[in-house]
Order: structure tokens, then C-alpha cells, then sequence
């Protein structure tokens, strides 16, 4: 593009005394005004100087190609760019149909020089604001790009936090259970099998994510209401009396008080509670019954059952693992969700696990 200050003015008009004429008066006005005599010419012209080219004059009897018929030819190519028709006295109604056809005006001939100059200046001026429009819906668009973009790293950087942060509270609440854990030699890795049997089931049965996170929190921490009980109690190698039963049945209340005291554990509370309900309601501590159990509990019942049965314990030695299958299976339905119990068996899930 050519840039010598002055504004260039394209004129399309057959009439060789109109281009002479806007040619002289045109650059004396202190425009550079580039002559075509036809459609084709100002095509052309577009073409190669299109982007230097700040307003149109445009004839509207031309013998090749109209002007009426150049006009949205013009637009297409450069839209933004305002076209003033020429018109004669007798095509008055053309030069209106030409405006509602997306022409900036018309002037009538014979053209009075500065009654054009008027109206290219304010053609000029019009085009001014549509490019201020544009460079500001361009600046906005960038703004808006940028700030996507600015989005998307910042949630890949939260979700990279909170994976690390779920990491380690994970691990956290692993080293607490094991903690428990350690006071009884016979149920050392228990909780940490529970979780990953769990999960691995609530996956099979199409939970979702957070359902998940919070039954691996709650399998990890099922037990921890045994801080409450007594440690002879615990490793007792004989059956319990009856008051030393409804001590021990107390373990599911009182872990649900201790993880009531932290917002974090508030969903895996009635899981950790009814860690211990019977599906057939034979269960403690409320004696609840199939669809009134937790979901996530019903879970972890039979997830807890079978590495029991699979572990040794201070009162019998572990079970070989056809017989804990044949165990489960006898009790599916009156201890166990059968729907657990299939999935368990059916997938083999506990396979890497016990
Ligand atoms: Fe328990």
C-alpha cells in the first residue's frame, strides 16, 4: 500500500470529462484520486490497491457492468469500505435503491464539487467508526482468547493441585487408619484392602467419581471408632459376653462422632455408621434394612466380611478362599446385597487384593 498522507479516493465513471474533472478537483481537495473507467478497472483496482482505497465514487450507467450491479461485488470484497453513488437527475429512484443496497449515498449530476467533498468526508468519517468498531471487537476478541486461554491453564494447574492435595490427604487418612491398625497385629492392612476392594466394586456398578472418593475415605476409616474400645476387648481369643458384645457394637457410632467433628468427613459418616447393617435388617446399631442402607455401607459390609474371612484373626485361623466365597455366597441376600455379592464373584475383584 501506498502511504504519501493523502486519502485515496477510487472514481469509477465512463465519462472521460467527469474523470478529468474529479481528478483535478478531487486532488486539489487534497485527495488522491485513482481513475477507473469501468467495473472491470475498479475491480482490478480493488484487487491490487484495495487496502490503501478509503472511499468509492461510483458512476451508476456504465456500459460494461452497472454500478448497481458492482456494488455488492465491491462490498463483498471490501465491506467496510463506503461507496456514493453517481447518479443522474433522471435516475433519481436508482440512486435511492442503490442506498437501501448497501450504498453510503448518492450525489446527483452534474457533480458540484463541493457538495462531493462533503459527502466524502462524511464517508470518511463513517468508515472511521466502523474501523474503530472493528479494532475494538478485534481487541475484545483477542481479550476474550486470552482470557480463555488464561482459564484453561489456571484449571489445569487447580486440577493439578487438587490431585496432588486428594494425594496426600488420601495418604494422610492411610497412615491414621494404619495407626489403628497397628494396635492389632491380626488386622494390619485390613482397611487398605477394604478401600481397594470397594472401589473397585462401586466402580463395576457404574458410581461416579466423587461417590468413589468418598467410600475410599470412609472403607479406610470404617474402623476407627475402636480407639473407643477397650484393647483386651479387641484381641479377645474367645467369644465376647453379652455386655462385652454391645461394648464392641458400639465402634460404628463412635467413629461416626469422632469424623462428625471434620466438615471434610461429613459425607462418609452414614457409610462409616452402618458399616456393620445387615441387609436382611439382623445388623447393628440400628437394625436398618435393604434399601435403607447406605449404598456406600452395603459396600463396604461385604468388602469387610470377606477380607476377614480371609484374614487369620485372634479366634480362628484365615479361611481358605473357597470357602469365604461359599461363605458369601451363603449369606448373600441375609447379610449381603446379592447384587454386591454377584459382582464381587462374578469379577473377581478381590484377585491382587487378598
Ligand atoms: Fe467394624
Amino acid at each position: 500500500m501506498k502511504d504519501n498522507g493523502f486519502v485515496r479516493i477510487l472514481v469509477v465513471d465512463d465519462d472521460p470529462a467527469i474523470q478529468k474533472v474529479l481528478r483535478i478537483g478531487l486532488g486539489n481537495a487534497g485527495y488522491e484520486p485513482v481513475i477507473c473507467r469501468n467495473g472491470r478497472e475498479c475491480l482490478s483496482a480493488l484487487e491490487e490497491k484495495g487496502h490503501g482505497i478509503k472511499t468509492i465514487v461510483l458512476d451508476i450507467r456504465m456500459p460494461d457492468i452497472t454500478g448497481l450491479d458492482l456494488l455488492p461485488k465491491i462490498k463483498k470484497m471490501d465491506p467496510l469500505t463506503p461507496v456514493i453513488m453517481l447518479t443522474a437527475f433522471a435516475d433519481l429512484e436508482t440512486g435511492l435503491a442503490a442506498m437501501k443496497s448497501q450504498a453510503f449515498d448518492y450525489v446527483v449530476k452534474p457533480v458540484r464539487l463541493i457538495h462531493l467533498t462533503a459527502v466524502i468526508e462524511k464517508a470518511l468519517y463513517h468508515r472511521s467508526i466502523l474501523e474503530e468498531n472493528e479494532r475494538l471487537n478485534r481487541k475484545n476478541e483477542e481479550y476474550r482468547l486470552a482470557l480463555e486461554r488464561k482459564v484453561e491453564e489456571r484449571t489445569a494447574e487447580l486440577q493439578q493441585a487438587y490431585v496432588k492435595l486428594r494425594q496426600t490427604n488420601l495418604e494422610t487418612v492411610r497412615v491414621l487408619a494404619e495407626t489403628i491398625e497397628a494396635k492389632d497385629q491380626y488386622t494390619r492392612g485390613h482397611c487398605q484392602r477394604v478401600r481397594l476392594m470397594s472401589a473397585k466394586i462401586a466402580l463395576k456398578l457404574g458410581y461416579k467419581t466423587q461417590e468413589i472418593r468418598t467410600l475410599e475415605y470412609a472403607a479406610l476409616l470404617h474402623d476407627i471408632g475402636k480407639i473407643g474400645i477397650p484393647e483386651l476387648l479387641l484381641h479377645k481369643d474367645s467369644s465376647l459376653t453379652e455386655e462385652e458384645r454391645s461394648i464392641f457394637q458400639m465402634h460404628p457410632k463412635i467413629g461416626e462422632t469422632i469424623l462428625s467433628t471434620v466438615e471434610f468427613f461429613q459425607p462418609c459418616l452414614d457409610p462409616v455408621r452402618q458399616h456393620h447393617e445387615h441387609y436382611d435388617g439382623s445388623g447393628y446399631p440400628d437394625g436398618l434394612t435393604g434399601e435403607k442402607i447406605d449404598p456406600l455401607a452395603k459396600i463396604i459390609v461385604v468388602a469387610d466380611a470377606f477380607d476377614a474371612m480371609t484374614s487369620t484373626r485372634p479366634y480362628r485361623n484365615a479361611m481358605p478362599l473357597e470357602v469365604s466365597l461359599k461363605e458369601l455366597n451363603r449369606c448373600r441376600g441375609s447379610h449381603f446385597d446379592p447384587e454386591i455379592v454377584d459382582v464381587l464373584t462374578r469379577y473377581r475383584l478381590f484377585d491382587g487384593i487378598i
